[in-house]
């Protein structure tokens, strides 16, 4: 956080298959494993183009595993206007974490590394997980997302952290 990067608008990719393509994906999918982290957009490694890669693991998801996921050019938009709060960390925001509202269901589009285009429907862990990383491409970060900055914390309390202490509603903001 405070390098520009992040806070540009990347560009659609335009041209595929080329080799500069395939080594982003590929830098991305070695950086998001070795971090570990569930998502990673390509403005995080310097790389300004609209391309974001993530996956669902099992235990956080709300039913089955998604594996490692590339999404070039993404386009999402909510299918309601319900928000849910839930916590997020990212890889250019080391040592914190957030409770942050996001929409609970998207539509999403976008175009798999081969060129083939793709689309449907999130949920859930998954589509918080979208939503973040879409963010990334628009210089957008978490804590802009925020309503309250009291509930952002360090990793090492997040675990004792009581957001009903902060927070009116439950799940719902
Ligand atoms: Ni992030």
């Amino acid at each position: 956080m405070g390098q520009p990067v992040l806070r540009r608008t990347a560009r659609p990719v335009s041209d595929f298959g080329d080799q500069e393509l395939r080594r982003l994906v590929a830098d991305m999918s070695e950086t998001m494993r070795a971090a570990p982290g569930v998502g990673l957009a390509a403005p995080q490694i310097f790389a300004e183009q609209r391309v974001i890669v993530f996956r669902v693991p099992s235990d956080r998801g709300d039913g089955d595993e998604i594996p490692e996921t590339v999404l070039i050019n993404p386009e999402i938009e909510p299918l309601d206007d319900h928000l849910s709060l839930g916590w997020e960390g990212c890889l250019s925001l080391p040592r914190l974490r957030g409770l942050v509202p996001r929409f609970r269901r998207i539509a999403f589009r976008g175009i798999r590394p081969d060129g083939t285009p793709v689309e449907g429907e999130a949920s859930g862990f998954q589509a918080r997980v979208m939503q973040h990383e879409v963010d990334h491409l628009d210089g957008i970060l978490y804590i802009d997302r925020m309503h309250d900055t009291r509930l952002l914390c360090f990793d090492s309390e997040s675990a004792d952290f009581r957001y009903q202490d902060y927070c009116d509603s439950d799940d719902d903001v």
